[in-house]
């Protein structure tokens, strides 16, 4: 916690100072826990915990029209966005994840493309 402050803390004094004065006081605080967080971050961990339930272990299961991972065509971004707002059935993990954690969720599923 203290070394990512130190590490931040002087990217966020720059930021406040500089031409980025639009962003706000509370989203630059954000970002320190979630640097905190990097080096637990484990795809497959978060993968088997929140999606394998309906994606299936190796992202091929296709019942109650749950998507395929395994023969996905969309982009990694699309699929960020997929996971972080939800779409038709898949519900939006935005609040649940933080973004080194959908990152990490994303480069995990990436493993089951087969295109
Ligand atoms: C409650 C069941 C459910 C859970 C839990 C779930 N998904 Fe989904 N997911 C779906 C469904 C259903 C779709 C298809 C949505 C649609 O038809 O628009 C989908 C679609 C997707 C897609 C888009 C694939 C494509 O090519 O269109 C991605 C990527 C994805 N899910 C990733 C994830 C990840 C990563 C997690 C865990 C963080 C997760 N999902 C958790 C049900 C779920």
């Amino acid at each position: 916690m203290k070394t990512a402050f130190l590490l931040l803390f002087p990217l966020i004094v720059s930021i406040s100072s500089g031409n980025f004065s639009s962003i706000s006081p509370s989203e630059e605080t954000v970002f320190i826990p979630y640097q905190d967080h990097l080096e637990e971050v484990d795809g497959e961990k978060i993968y088997k915990k929140k999606c394998k339930w309906c994606h299936g272990r190796e992202g091929d299961k296709t019942k109650k029209n749950v998507a395929s991972l395994v023969k996905s065509q969309l982009m990694d971004d699309e699929k960020t966005d997929v996971v972080r707002n939800g779409r038709g059935s898949m519900p939006p993990f935005g609040e649940m994840l933080n973004e080194a954690e959908i990152d990490a969720v994303i480069t995990y599923i990436g493993t089951f493309a087969r295109p």
